[in-house]
């Protein structure tokens, strides 16, 4: 959500070649009157793409809605749409320390991945969510076992549009969490679906964290395998941004 605001009504009528006009009625309708040919209605793409934006605009949290540079590896994702890269990586593994602007590019990078897919974030009753952003200690915290509830959420984890793993690695988690939030990560590592993760812990070092923490080493190192081969990662540098220094 980046760049410089525009008009998207400003060369509206080279999208309807031979048009002798191309009036929007401000409500999400086009009249195009060619000549000799009458009027015609049409819905009208720049007032739904400004609904789009404003969908996402309103889906990110107010702290997080500030535009800031975005690392390239990021906009490269953005551009791809969050499809696999030529080596087949559809992820992205965001880590730095504290206040380094982890959380806020993830949120950006996730409305921009809204953007550019034509994505409404908002998620209705009994769909699949287009685009869901978690911390994962509240994650692994509403993993509950034998839990209709729980089974929906992993179901969720899963297939959503894009699923973004906010502060992994943040707490102890239990064993029967972290082997849910295997399924998770693996069933998207399968089926090439779009992931961010962010996180303190460099992914060279993931697994031993998470068992240092008291996870069985076994789903830890498959969980830490899984992002090594599905994310490309990015380094966030610089200052604590929460202590004011800029
Ligand atoms: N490049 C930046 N310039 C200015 N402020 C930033 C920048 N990156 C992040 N911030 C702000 O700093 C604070 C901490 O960012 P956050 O993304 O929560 O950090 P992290 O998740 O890495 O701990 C937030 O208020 C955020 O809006
Ligand atoms: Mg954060
Ligand atoms: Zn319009």
């Amino acid at each position: 959500m980046n760049g410089p605001p525009h008009d998207p009504h400003d060369g509206l009528a080279s999208l309807f070649p031979g048009a002798g006009s191309v009036i929007c009625d401000g409500t999400g309708w086009l009249t195009i009157t060619r000549e000799g040919d009458g009027k015609q209605e049409a819905r009208c793409p720049a007032c739904d793409r400004q609904r789009l934006i404003r969908a996402i605009g309103e889906f990110i949290p107010p702290r997080f809605r500030g535009p800031l540079p975005l690392p390239a590896q990021v906009m490269n994702w953005v551009q791809r749409q969050g499809a696999p890269d030529e080596n087949g990586r559809t992820g992205l593994y965001i880590h730095g320390t504290l206040g380094t602007g982890k959380t806020h590019t993830a949120w950006l990078a996730a409305a921009d991945w809204c953007a550019e897919t034509g994505t409404r974030p908002q998620c209705g009753d009994h769909q699949v969510p287009p685009l869901l952003f978690l911390r994962v200690p509240d994650l692994l915290d509403a993993l509950r076992p034998q839990d209709d509830k729980t089974r929906m959420r992993i179901r969720d984890c899963q297939e959503a549009g894009l699923l973004v793993l906010d502060d992994l690695g943040a707490e102890k988690p239990s064993e029967w969490a972290i082997e849910r939030l295997y399924m998770i990560i693996d069933h998207r590592y399968a089926h090439k679906l779009p992931l961010i993760v962010t996180t303190n812990v460099p992914i060279t070092r993931l697994a031993e964290h998470m068992s240092g923490l008291g996870a069985t080493s076994g789903p830890a190192a498959r969980i830490a395998s899984r992002l090594v081969q599905m994310c490309t990662g990015v380094k966030m540098v610089g200052p604590d941004r929460r202590m004011g220094a800029a």
